[in-house]
């Protein structure tokens, strides 16, 4: 069987592999023979304010161009005044070649595309998106061990490799799909982020709770909690100040440690961790709470999303997700207080993510939004 892709080391310093298969349009000619989708209001859920948060069902393709010319008219805009999106996160399908349904049995999606095409499908889309960003934008593509190594080519070429940030392992727990075959079971997604610079990027930590008597940690003469860490690329200039903060440990054999400080809850001490690229403290969306769940075939955890949004983006930012499904992304950038819009093409995801966003909005007080229907390309 003839090779469908051919990485091509192109020894250039800027974009040393580009994939080569069948059927590959020019950024240039993607741009232009890209049609836009004109929206059609279908219906408001709340008031009225100065920006209303969008809901659109469609080809994601069409719209994007159609976004491209809100941006430059100043109608796709951050709270700050800035023009285009500051934040994409996108969950395409996988080239899984399945077909979703909802719990209920609804027809949500099929998963066909393979291949080339599946990985062309992708890239009109990833080119559109960069039009859509903002400068300072970052972009977020959740993919799985099948197929992320092709769009991190893709992404290369199209955001620039010097812009690849993370390669972030989703470990989501669980036995995994083979659990019981002859091999490691699978489970994990890989997400990769693509930011320019200057960017948004707030650090998370999550809280980890220590009993007293845990090793690694010690109590000082006035009783407070500290972990150590070697000194690392200190100077003896910032060892000074650390010192004068009274932030220096010396061991029994006289080795210099930097202190960090703990804090006591509850009988237990707590850690501050800075979160890494291994995220294994997010569990699927099998095992979130019932009150999460909208029936939806591959719901995403509010969890996985609110650490998304947070790391790249501030309140008033507008986040993008232009294969929404249930809404994940827009029910978690409401709850943070960005401005979203979502985009799908499957009815029982609109339905699904209308419902949820209108539920957010009874229960939390989140603001309105508007839906509307992408029409004929032109
Ligand atoms: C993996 S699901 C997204 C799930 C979502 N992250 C969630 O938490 O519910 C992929 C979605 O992409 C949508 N989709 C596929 N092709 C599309 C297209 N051309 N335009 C817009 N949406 C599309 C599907 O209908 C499906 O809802």
């Amino acid at each position: 069987m003839r090779p469908v892709f051919v990485i091509i080391d192109r020894m250039s310093k800027k974009n040393p592999c580009t994939l080569h298969y069948a059927g590959k349009e020019t950024e240039a000619s993607v741009m232009a023979s890209t049609p836009s989708a004109p929206l059609r209001l279908v219906k408001t859920h709340g008031a009225p304010s100065d920006w209303t948060n969008m809901l659109i069902a469609g080809d994601n393709l069409g719209v994007l161009k159609t976004l491209i010319a809100g941006k430059e008219a100043g109608r796709v805009v951050n709270a700050d005044g800035t023009p285009g999106v500051r934040l994409v996160y996108i969950d395409p399908p996988f080239s899984t070649r399945l077909v979703y349904r909802g719990t209920d049995g609804r027809h949500a999606y099929d998963d066909r595309r393979r291949g080339a095409e599946f990985v062309e499908f992708l890239r009109h889309r990833l080119i559109l998106l960069r039009e859509v960003m903002s400068a300072d934008a970052s972009i977020y593509a959740h993919l799985d061990w099948k197929t992320s190594h092709y769009v991190k080519v893709v992404m290369d070429e199209v955001f620039g490799p010097d812009n690849f940030l993370n390669e972030i392992v989703w470990s989501y727990g669980g036995r995994g799909a083979k659990a019981a075959s002859a091999q490691f079971p699978r489970n994990h997604d890989a997400i990769l982020l693509y930011a320019r610079r200057p960017r948004v990027f707030n650090k998370q930590r999550r809280e980890v709770s220590l009993p007293k008597d845990s090793p690694c940690i010690q109590q000082d003469a006035y009783g407070r909690w500290f972990k150590t860490a070697p000194r690392g690329d200190y100077t003896d200039a910032s060892i000074a100040s650390l010192e004068e903060a009274g932030r220096v440990h010396r061991t029994r054999s006289g080795r210099l440690r930097v202190k960090y400080f703990l804090r006591e809850a509850e009988g237990r001490v707590i850690e501050e961790k800075l979160i890494g690229d291994v995220w294994d403290d997010v569990p699927d969306a099998m095992h979130i709470k019932a009150s999460e769940k909208t029936g939806y075939p591959t719901q995403k955890p509010v969890a996985l999303l609110e650490r998304v949004i947070k790391a790249s983006s501030n309140p008033g930012d507008l986040v993008l997700d232009a294969f929404c499904g249930s809404g994940t992304t827009l029910a978690a950038a409401s709850a943070l207080d960005r401005r979203w819009i979502g985009i799908d093409i499957g009815s029982l995801a609109i339905k699904t993510a209308q419902k949820r966003i209108k539920a957010g909005m009874k229960s939390n007080g989140t603001p309105g939004f508007a839906v509307y229907r992408a029409g004929k390309q032109t």
